[in-house]
């Protein structure tokens, strides 16, 4: 087989494992053909836009990716590069003329980088957003140079929400690091009967708050999706229900994008107030219920990754770097189906991304299974 040369970057939130990612992409590529190159770009797709040397290491060896496996973030950097998507409708006349001019010049100067450095394939550890900028770069590649170049996504964010994969590389660590917080804040609202809302990662999804409050034994789940669950009234239901059964501790957890949803973007303490507040609380208690808003943010998406993210890290990284080999030129994503890799159009994760959670989740059903509920029968 010719030489090949192969780009990898991390791009979007760092999520832990993508170091085991660029680990295995390049030890795989290097065991096909000690002759095959690999260059890692800095600073995610900042990296690919930037200039040359500066923002490339071409041609590594093994030592470069040597001692990363244990540690969280991704050792080569990650960024975003937002005037790569479309303009937002709300960006008009010159504002929206800049906007598409910097996308211009860095798809210009990416598209030059990439055809110095002899490309034949990229593999992109990240989210949708980043694969569909590295898609219209390597579109651009095409238009520019008459020559493909292979596009592979490897699915890496901690909000599990990218479409084609049960698993994304970041999650099961960032669930952790989650429960881990939520028995701390149990240890000490058990301690003081009290009340703790807990903010945790995830934007549009709540697969965080979800697996951590069904996984940590919170007494509600907020989530983006379902609107039910931040409604406060019913929240305020939930928690009476637990005062009313005596329990010494409650834990709502909450997902960050409830926020934005509600239109309400100091839900969290509003939601304190009321629990404070609440008559029927007081009533069931005999005293007024402490509340407490606690956030856990970047917390849960540092450390070092667990053993289920660095071996879903490695498998995903050693079929990307099949596919980045074949010779084949349509962008793909690899990703984990009943425990199996599977590899998808590129096209069908960005345009069915992000993987929201359905009414029919079983996840959710075991959710309301096992949370407090207003007219608890037990
Ligand atoms: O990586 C996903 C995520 O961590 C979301 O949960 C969060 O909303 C977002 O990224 C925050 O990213 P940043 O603050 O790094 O831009």
């Amino acid at each position: 087989m010719p030489k090949k040369r192969v780009g990898i970057l991390t791009s979007g939130g760092d999520a832990p494992g993508m170091n085991a990612a660029i680990r295995a992409v390049f030890r795989r590529v290097k065991m096909i053909s000690p002759d095959n190159e690999v260059v890692l770009f800095r600073e995610g797709l900042n990296g690919l836009a930037g200039r040359l040397e500066v923002n490339f290491d071409r041609n590594i060896d093994r030592t470069r990716v040597r001692d990363i496996i244990h540690r969280g973030g991704t050792f080569i950097g990650t960024g975003r590069l937002v005037e790569l998507a479309d303009p937002p409708d709300s960006l008009q006349g010159p504002d929206r003329e800049t906007w598409l001019l910097r996308q211009r010049e860095i798809k210009d100067t990416a598209v030059v980088n990439l055809r110095q450095l002899g490309l034949d394939a990229i593999v992109v550890i990240g989210g949708d957003g980043s694969f569909k900028g590295c898609a219209s770069i390597a579109n651009a590649y095409q238009e520019r140079f008459r020559t493909p170049l292979r596009v592979v996504g490897v699915p890496a964010t901690i909000d599990n929400d990218i479409w084609g994969t049960e698993f994304s590389i970041g999650f099961d660590t960032a669930l952790n690091n989650t429960v881990d917080a939520l028995r701390k804040l149990r240890d000490t609202i058990d301690s003081h009967r009290r009340c703790a809302v807990l903010e945790v990662m995830g934007n549009t999804s709540g697969w965080i708050a979800l697996s951590a409050g069904i996984a940590g034994g919170a007494v509600t789940i907020m989530l983006p999706e379902v609107p039910e669950t931040y409604d406060p009234e019913q929240v305020l239901e939930r928690i009476r229900t637990a005062a009313r059964l005596d329990y010494r501790y409650i834990i709502v957890v909450m997902a960050e994008g409830v926020r934005k949803v509600s239109g309400r973007p100091r839900l969290g303490e509003e939601l304190v107030r009321l629990i404070e507040d609440d008559a029927q609380i007081r009533e069931a208690l005999g005293r007024p219920l402490e509340a407490r808003l606690n956030t856990i943010g970047y917390l849960a998406r540092g450390g070092h990754p667990t053993a289920f993210d660095n071996l879903l890290a490695s498998r995903l990284g050693v079929a990307a770097a099949d596919q980045a080999l074949t010779g084949e030129t349509e962008p793909v994503m690899v990703g984990l189906v009943n425990n199996q890799i599977a590899v998808h159009p590129l096209s069908d994760a960005t345009t069915r991304s992000p993987r929201l959670i359905t009414p029919d989740d079983e996840l959710l059903s075991v959710a309301w299974s096992l949370l407090v509920h207003a007219d608890q029968p037990f």
